[in-house]
């Protein structure tokens, strides 16, 4: 008889374990679908917890994530609690997280138990809470299920806590993705954001270099200015990044740095500067090189910006009488922008060029001294202030002298005829 009863306890028992099994297999099945569906987290958090809430046999439940400094618990998600405000907030002390992290599996609560676990400061009363969860990854706890009251208030079994805590670790890896894509999103804006105040803060204080680098002479005046948003100006028409277009004009601005070691009477001398005096002007680059050198800008380029932008393609420029294929193409465009500048500026010694008159001698100067791609990008700004469709004029101060189209159609169709050695290509 014994045997008997023993027997059929221990088929009742099989069975039992059979239907757990079977149950957190079917809630495993729903958890999968709830979790890399493509949607908003606080309805995957919401989706999870019915989940959860079901395969605990519970009426009510919340779902929690744990927030650091100060260290709370906050829910994503909550279900048939009469009074749950959103969000549920419980703070915990030290005392808490660790009962919470070294807690293994799901536990009933109680009155005595209670304060181990939760403490009664936040804007939610821990007693709702029957049976909590821990969810945890890599033995770091993330959360925290709460289930309230089941139905007919009956009571948790410790038994069934096997499947809850299977489901939970999912739970807990869901969130912790979470948490980590929004720490990266966070980081990544506070990144750009500090990249773009620290850029505005460069931008302004290198214009105030460049204001000063010009005061030697009248003649000189905003020429650092001009060179650095002309640079900027070819760069974009040639299709670079932002970065690579800040990077121009920043190099712009100092290109001219080592003229602070300039005698100022050479730049308001009436005459041709005699050999020395245009060793001591040319120099301004090596100086400027020095200068720059080992300062930790937040652009490569700028020292061979400024040692090379007098170096002319066909290696007659200084100081190193490099020919074009030797020196980076940011170099080729600040040094066109210079020329560009210099000669529509007015000089002691010459008259300043016109527009028409200044790009005519550099057209005719390509591709000996520069580079006709750069040239070719400058025409461009050129010709989108001729039909107005520069949001700021690429000639700005200088707009009045602007050319008519045709003028710059002609330009770039001889630019073009010399750079296919006179021959007509006919389509
Ligand atoms: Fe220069």
């Amino acid at each position: 008889m014994l045997w008997f009863f023993a027997t059929n306890t221990r088929v009742a028992l099989q069975k039992d374990n059979l239907r757990r099994l079977l149950r957190t297999v079917e809630a495993l099945s729903d958890l999968g679908p709830v979790i890399t569906a493509e949607r908003d987290f606080s309805q995957c958090a919401q989706a999870m917890l019915s989940v959860v809430r079901e395969a605990g046999g519970a009426r009510e439940a919340a779902l929690f994530a744990l927030h650091d400094r100060p260290s709370l618990l906050r829910s994503l998600a909550s279900e048939g609690f009469a009074l749950m405000p959103d969000p549920a907030v419980v703070p915990l002390l030290p005392k808490h997280i660790h009962a919470l992290t070294t807690l293994q599996g799901p536990t009933i609560l109680d009155a005595a138990s209670y304060e181990i676990y939760l403490s009664s400061n936040g804007n939610v009363a821990p007693e709702l809470f029957k049976c909590i969860a821990p969810l945890k990854t890599g033995g770091k706890l993330v959360g925290m299920v709460a289930l309230g009251r089941r139905e007919g208030e009956a009571l948790y079994d410790p038994g069934e806590f096997e499947a809850l805590d299977l489901l939970c670790h999912y739970v807990a890896l869901a969130i912790q993705n979470h948490s980590l894509s929004q720490t990266l999103t966070q980081r990544v804006s506070e990144n750009l954001r500090l990249l773009a105040s620290l850029h505005g803060f460069y931008d302004n204080a290198l214009q105030a270099f460049a204001a000063a680098i010009d005061v030697k002479h009248v003649n000189v005046h905003g020429h650092s200015l001009r060179v650095g948003r002309y640079a900027a100006a070819i760069g974009e028409a040639m299709g670079m990044e932002p970065g690579e277009v800040a990077a121009l004009r920043a190099a712009g601005y100092l290109h001219d740095i080592g003229k602070v070691a300039v005698d100022k009477r050479l730049f308001g001398k009436p005459t041709a500067l005699d050999p020395d005096e245009f060793r001591e002007m040319a120099d301004h680059t090596v100086v400027g090189h020095q200068i720059v050198t080992g300062i930790e800008f937040p652009w490569p380029r700028i020292p061979e910006i400024v040692r090379w932008h007098h170096e002319r393609a066909d290696g007659s420029g200084y100081p190193d009488s490099l020919m074009m294929q030797d020196v980076p193409i940011e170099v080729r465009v600040v040094g066109l922008a210079d020329t560009f500048d210099a000669m529509m500026s007015e000089r002691p010694y010459r008259e300043s060029l016109t527009l028409g008159g200044t790009l005519s001698e550099i057209v005719r100067m390509t591709p000996q001294k520069f580079d006709p791609n750069v040239v070719q990008a400058l025409l461009v700004q050129v010709r989108r202030d001729s039909v107005g469709s520069n949001r700021i004029a690429f000639l700005e101060d200088r707009a009045a002298l602007n050319l008519a189209p045709t003028d710059v159609d002609h330009l770039a169709a001889t630019l073009q005829h010399k750079m296919s050695n006179g021959r007509l290509y006919l389509t």
